[in-house]
């Protein structure tokens, strides 16, 4: 492989917490726990990709962070028996980068790409034909002299994965096959994931302990591991080891995580709009300048949850506070009668 392509198809970061992270991940659909409607239809198309002997349709996995969409794509390599490439849309600069990926590809072996919606439009240009025929299409030359070549790519299938699938251009999009949005995990389903997680790292758990990190971890099985990592650190310091509501409580509380899992960050998000903004609207960017954190991590992480849970709504003119959102900070609402809320 070449070096550039090296760089570009990641080889992931490693320090201990990865290497624990990515342990924790299920290799197979049968151990992956909670959106079960994806995976009802992903074992379909899997099944049937096999029986075909053909590769499975091209993929697009959508959704919040952390809700499982690259272990997805890895789970499905597996149960497909190919190799997986990973790399994403930022890291693939110029149509060179990814005519080099795709022409070392073997057949049927799955490519993906994460944050697909950050793909430039020259590259997204090559990847049309790549995903429809199988195909690269090479200009040689410029101007009236320039002529097209075509060059046969093997069988493949790309699952592309995004925050953001508003943002992808609807022509890639159409040439999707597969579009599967992941939501937030209820309680019930993390339980089960921080249970299986914690058989894993060796630490012991009682149902209601992990229930307790659960109902903490927003929806979202990264934070419910990460939080139970932290717990664990905490049960052994300050406690016997052994992980009970008290000690999962405390914990968290020590981490200002609180009852409904907002950290730090999303009160300041709430406060931040009723003090200044008197509950709002607020369009994000002023929101970003007001709390000093970047656009992209309030609109991917931290609204979603908010959204979710009912604190914070999308009106035509911003981001407004909803009662809830005031009482969970123990604020008195103030009617700003901008209760046009949208979809945007
Ligand atoms: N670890 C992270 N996500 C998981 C999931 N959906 N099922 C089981 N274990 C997980």
């Amino acid at each position: 492989m070449l070096d550039r392509e090296n760089e570009i198809v990641a080889s992931t970061l490693n320090n201990g917490e990865e290497d624990v992270e990515l342990s924790l991940r299920p290799q197979k659909i049968s151990q992956y726990i909670g959106q079960h409607k994806v995976k009802e239809i992903l074992s379909i198309f899997i099944e049937s990709a096999r029986m075909r002997n053909q590769p499975l349709d091209h993929v697009l996995l959508s959704g919040p962070p952390g809700l499982g969409k690259t272990t997805l794509a890895n789970i499905i390599s597996n149960e497909m028996g190919v190799n997986i490439r990973v790399t994403s849309g930022p890291a693939i600069e110029r149509p060179g980068d990814l005519a080099a990926i795709l022409t070392n590809l073997n057949e049927n072996d799955v490519l993906f790409i994460d944050e697909i919606h950050r793909l430039n439009k020259s590259v997204e240009e090559i990847m049309y034909p790549a995903l429809e025929d199988y195909a690269l299409d090479i200009i040689i030359g410029k101007g009236p002299s320039a002529r097209s070549i075509r060059l046969d790519l093997p069988k493949f299938t790309l699952i592309g994965a995004t925050t953001r699938s508003g943002m992808l251009a609807s022509p890639l999009r159409d040439r999707f096959g597969v579009l599967c949005n992941l939501d937030f995990y209820n309680t019930d389903d993390l339980k089960e994931i921080i249970i299986r997680s914690a058989g894993i790292i060796d630490i012991e758990i009682c149902e209601e302990g992990a229930l307790e990190i659960a109902k903490r971890s927003r929806g979202t099985p990264r934070i419910a591991n990460r939080l139970l990592r932290r717990v664990r650190d905490y049960a052994i310091v300050k406690s016997n080891g052994k992980i009970d509501i008290e000690t999962a409580d405390n914990a968290l509380m020590m981490l200002e995580i609180d009852q409904l899992g907002l950290d730090k960050l999303d009160r300041k998000i709430l406060n931040t709009i009723i003090d200044y903004y008197k509950g709002g609207p607020v369009g994000v960017e002023t929101l970003a300048a007001s709390i000093g954190e970047e656009k992209g991590t309030i609109e991917d992480v931290y609204e979603p949850y908010l959204l979710q849970i009912g604190f914070l709504a999308r009106t035509p003119r911003g981001r407004i506070v909803t009662e809830q959102g005031f009482k969970h900070v123990k604020k008195i609402p103030i009617n700003n009668n901008d209760s046009e809320q949208s979809n945007i």
